[in-house]
């Protein structure tokens, strides 16, 4: 099978810790002997330090987005240091370069591509042009709810959900200054023009990844009816 995983910043950099960086290079290796496996890496607490202190210095957002970019990438190098030579030995800069990458046999790891995006639609794209089987999203939290669970008491989680519901709620939270999408509109929308298979899920034990991969887990799953 091939899967692409995406490993949000909050996830995997909160702060720098080499633990959770070795805790998830040993599941990604477990999970590449019978899979090809494609790693995306977001930027974490870094990444927004970066770019609210480049805004304050009066950047556009353009130059923010290639700061992000660039710890994407940093974040996808501790990785790899931490696959050793399980990995690609460096994180590809487009999709074609991933692609080519992964003929190697290895474990491909990346960050970001383009400004205007995050990682979960560079995820979304990835999985796209690779023909992956599985996107699994690994966020902090633990799947796609009807609405922000950390602001609305009410909000009720989805067990599977279609694309369309998916762009929906997207849509409904991405309006709200501030909103903590669980996935950005473009990547939702690539998941649904490919009806790519994704699970949504807290990425915080490792081990959910692996499980989810064998079926077992307690994210959201997105795909057509
Ligand atoms: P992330 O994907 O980490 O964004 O990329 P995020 O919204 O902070 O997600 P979490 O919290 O990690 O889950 C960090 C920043 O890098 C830029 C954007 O500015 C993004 O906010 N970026 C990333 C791009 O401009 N293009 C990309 O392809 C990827």
């Amino acid at each position: 099978m091939k899967v692409v995983i995406s490993v949000g910043g909050s996830v995997l950099a909160r702060e720098l810790n080499p633990e959770k960086f070795k805790s998830y290079a040993s599941m990604l290796k477990e999970l590449s002997k019978k899979n090809a496996v494609f790693v995306v890496t977001g930027g974490g607490r870094a990444a927004r330090d970066y770019i609210n202190v480049a805004r304050e210095l009066g950047a556009d957002e353009a130059t923010c987005d290639i700061l992000g970019i660039k710890i994407t990438r940093i974040n996808a190098r501790l990785l790899i240091a931490a696959l050793g030579e399980s990995a690609y030995h460096e994180p590809p800069l487009d999709y074609e370069q991933a692609k080519k990458a992964s003929l190697s046999g290895r474990i491909v790891v990346m960050g970001g591509v383009v400004p205007g995006q995050t990682t979960d639609a560079v995820s979304a794209v990835l999985a796209e042009y690779i023909g992956a089987d599985l996107l699994i999203n690994a966020t902090s939290t633990d799947g796609v709810y009807t609405s922000d669970p950390k602001k609305n008491k009410d909000a009720r989680k989805f067990e599977t959900m279609t694309p369309a519901q998916l762009i929906e709620v997207v849509m409904k939270t991405e309006m709200v200054a501030g909103a903590n999408s669980p996935v950005d509109l473009l990547a939702a929308k690539i998941i649904e023009r490919s009806n790519i298979k994704t699970i949504v899920l807290n990425g915080d034990s490792p081990q959910t990844i692996l499980d989810a991969v064998y079926g077992k887990h307690a994210g959201t799953v997105i795909e057509k009816n």
